[in-house]
């Protein structure tokens, strides 16, 4: 528990006050504010008399959230482009890195679907090789296997930061060093990380890190947030064009030579879901005032106790016990005869605790409106549930 938790609690989140939320991994209920911001976006395109003030509304609310993105990963508001959803952000190298026959991209055999089907299709497209680090009998990805991996000939190292499956957290800092090495770039998806613990892209080294909204960013669908590393921003073109790339703040809309928009903004090629960046604002205004550091400490603290009590109920657990080494979601696997459906609705609807089943096991995640007493209820239904069914 943190200090302000229980304000947070009862003026955010009232809707998780009587049930068990385990789920943020999949997506996260909305805060108060973020619907407050929301709404009050909508009612003001509701307005008739809005005329031309609506270009500064629309940029007041994307300088505040680019500020908000800044402060929770450590960067400048310029490093930070807005995107619709993860895969926007992973298609930024996708169609912005001139492919060659011959070519390789690195990556693992665990990833979520976002991060491997546009490297399928360009391996197809451009005949680019497409290498996968294994999954071992623990389930996991190696590192090393990883590192091998890479050569002089990869262009791209695509992984998420955590994965969606096991919980297993790469060390960035060992990929990204050995891929610049090689002249690679190093793209991450870190949906799975961002807003829950500590992510900043540029220590990590990072050329483009891509997360949606509706996760631990606690943010609305169908907004979330890219970091693009000033060397990307300077080597590549933006591979998606129209008038959000460039600088049309004087509203000279018929000039044919305008210059890009300064840093990472330049990757945003139009309008996007505004009614949803004033949502993400708040999401993020709500994370910052506590400090990711604190989220982090919470949700780590949660999960700790959460394999605890996991390991007492006999469940195995595939997710890596070094706090380092993964996010906040533990992934458990319970005996085979089980229905793990039959596990998720009946701790749904019998006791109002919600968790997920991925990868043949129960998907449990932590974020800061979890207490302690949820992660106890949570193993105690978890317990009934096992006898039950
Ligand atoms: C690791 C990971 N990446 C990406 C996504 C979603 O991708 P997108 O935001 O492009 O819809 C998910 C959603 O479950 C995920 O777990």
């Amino acid at each position: 528990m943190f200090e302000e938790q229980e304000k947070i609690l009862k003026e955010e989140f009232p809707q998780l006050l009587d049930r068990v939320w385990l789920n943020s991994s999949a997506f996260v209920p909305h805060a108060k504010s973020v619907v407050k911001a929301m709404h009050q976006f909508i009612n003001y395109f509701h307005d008739p008399t809005i005329g031309e003030a609506v270009d500064n509304h629309f940029r007041d609310v994307t300088n505040d959230t680019m500020d908000g993105a800044a402060k929770l990963f450590k960067c400048k508001s310029d490093d930070v482009s807005l995107v619709i959803n993860t895969a926007h952000g992973l298609n930024f190298p996708l169609l912005g890195i001139d492919w060659e026959k011959g070519d390789n991209i690195v990556t693992s055999e665990l990833e979520f679907p976002t991060n491997y089907y546009p490297w399928k299709y360009i391996s197809r497209r451009k005949q680019v090789e497409l290498r996968e680090a294994k999954i071992n009998e623990k389930l996991q990805i190696s590192e090393d296997e990883i590192i091998e991996l890479i050569d002089d000939k990869t262009k791209l190292v695509a992984l998420s930061l955590v994965q969606f499956n096991t919980g297993q957290r790469v060390d960035p800092k060992r990929i990204t060093k050995v891929a610049h090495d090689h002249g690679a770039l190093v793209a991450f998806d870190a949906i799975q990380a961002c807003g829950a613990t500590e992510v900043y892209p540029k220590e990590m080294g990072a050329d483009f890190l891509s997360a949606g909204g509706p996760k631990y960013l606690m943010g609305p669908l169908g907004i979330g947030l890219c970091y693009i590393s000033s060397n990307v921003v300077e080597s590549m073109e933006p591979p998606m064009q129209g008038t959000g790339n460039y600088d049309f703040t004087d509203g000279d809309w018929m000039n044919r030579e305008k210059p890009y928009h300064k840093g990472a903004k330049r990757f945003q090629n139009g309008t996007v879901p505004f009614y949803c960046v004033a949502g993400l604002n708040a999401s993020l205004k709500l994370i910052n005032s506590i400090g990711i550091e604190t989220v982090s400490k919470h949700n780590h603290s949660l999960i700790e106790q959460l394999i605890e009590g996991l390991e007492e109920l006999d469940l195995q657990i595939i997710t890596p016990y070094e706090s380092s080494r993964r996010g906040v979601l533990v992934h458990a696997r319970v005996d085979k005869s089980k229905d793990l459906n039959k596990i998720v609705e009946t701790m749904e609807e019998k006791h109002k605790v919600t968790i997920s089943t991925r990868y043949d096991g129960l998907r449990f995640s932590v974020h800061l409106y979890n207490t302690e007493d949820d992660i106890q209820k949570g193993l105690v239904a978890l317990k009934h549930t096992l006898k039950e069914i």
